[in-house]
């Protein structure tokens, strides 16, 4: 079967994924080529109500992830001159989309046992030009939203949930996107939950901004076909996607149960060892889109992966580099503060296979080889 070589554990299992769900995704094609209607039709005004219902907020279907942020930018009217705070750990793209307006990204560091933005980071980079602040829920672990929509409305600073990594995460029982006033998901194929290649989806906390998201991935139209009112994207969700995907959304929990269940079984495993495991934060639980380890420094994690990769199993680094390190910011205007805990933790982790379609033997496959390595010899 396709990727599934054997003896290999891939470090990604999206492969698998679809090829688990192939004759369900056939039919659900199939009826879409039925219908003739390849966008804007049925199946992607079920999923924006189902998942505004499920998440508790009004949902647009997008392209991608980088697709729903740059639009969230836009709508909430941040541009030239404005700044926008988000943590130094994250996806290129949530900086992209804030310097595709004309904005600055604005890096602060990350807590170290969760990764996730530092609110009292956050706090000492607030200045008069800040218009928004962007929470990314990395790894699956949604960012400490309480802290943030309390420091946003003392500063009067919009909030955009950089969700692509969290979808069915919550935060004290509120869902990743519905604590800010958007929330941006990515729903490309190897995401907690995702379409066949590209796909995102856009939160709106008001229905009010509604018919503005709409137009801004529609090239600006209102419904009707020759009219443009203003310039927006070519940033839709087509229909084969929006089919499945919300497919997926019912099989979402236990996905994530089953997430669950292997980081458990991964954290019982390694407790001996001289490693720092992910784990939930208080009202947070972890979904695990990663299961990043921390070694005790940058030569053991890069030993690590040398030797799980000489026994078949692939692992990521996600991500090798902070933003603000990444080539292209030198052509974007940015500003940096303090990020030592991100440059200390990213070197030092070593990302486990870890996908509802792992196997229990292949789990404990990775355990062996991590001890392996790392149990010392007596
Ligand atoms: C944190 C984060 N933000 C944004 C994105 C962008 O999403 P997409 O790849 O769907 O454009 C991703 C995913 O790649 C991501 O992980």
């Amino acid at each position: 079967m396709n990727t599934l070589t054997a003896g290999t554990i891939a470090g990604e299992f999206h492969a698998r994924r679809v090829y688990g769900l192939k004759r369900e995704v056939l039919r659900l094609v199939e009826e879409v080529i039925d219908d003739g209607v390849f966008h804007g039709g049925r199946r992607i005004r079920e999923l924006e109500v189902v998942a505004g219902e499920r998440w508790g907020g009004h949902a647009v279907g997008t392209s991608s992830g980088t697709m729903a942020l740059e639009t969230a930018v836009r709508a909430l009217g941040i541009g030239a001159g404005d700044e926008v705070i988000m943590p130094a750990l994250t996806f290129v793209s949530t900086a992209f989309a804030v310097a595709a307006a004309g904005a600055v990204p604005v890096f602060v560091d990350i807590d170290a046992r969760t990764r996730t933005i530092d609110p009292t980071a956050v706090a000492a980079a607030v200045t008069p030009r800040t218009r928004a602040v962007i929470p990314v829920h990395i790894h699956g672990l949604m960012a400490d939203m309480t802290a943030i929509r309390a420091l946003a409305d003392r500063h009067a600073l919009a909030v955009i949930e950089d969700c692509a990594q969290a979808a069915g995460a919550t935060d004290r029982g509120r869902p990743a996107g519905s604590v800010g006033d958007i929330g941006c998901f990515s729903m490309w194929v190897g995401k907690n939950l995702g379409g066949l290649a590209d796909g995102g989806l856009l939160l709106a906390r008001e229905a009010a901004l509604l018919p503005l998201l709409r137009k801004l991935t529609d090239l600006g139209r209102d419904g009707e076909r020759n009219t443009h009112h203003l310039r927006g994207s070519r940033g839709r969700m087509g229909e084969i996607d929006a089919a499945v995907i919300r497919h997926q959304l019912d099989l979402l929990p236990d996905w994530i149960d089953r997430r669950r269940t292997l980081a458990d079984r991964y954290a019982d495993a390694f407790t001996a060892l001289p490693v720092v495991t992910p784990t939930d934060a208080p009202g947070r639980p972890h979904t695990y889109y990663k299961y990043p380890l921390t070694l005790p420094d940058p030569a053991t994690a890069t030993a690590l992966a040398t030797h799980l990769g000489r026994t078949g199993i692939t692992t990521e680094q996600v991500y090798p580099h902070a933003v603000p390190d990444q080539p292209a910011l030198r052509e974007i205007i940015h500003r940096t503060t303090d990020i030592t805990v991100t440059l200390d933790v990213l070197p030092r982790t070593v990302c486990l296979p870890l996908a509802p379609e792992l196997t229990d033997a292949e789990a404990d496959r990775v355990i062996e080889a991590v001890h392996g390595f790392l149990t010392p010899r007596v």
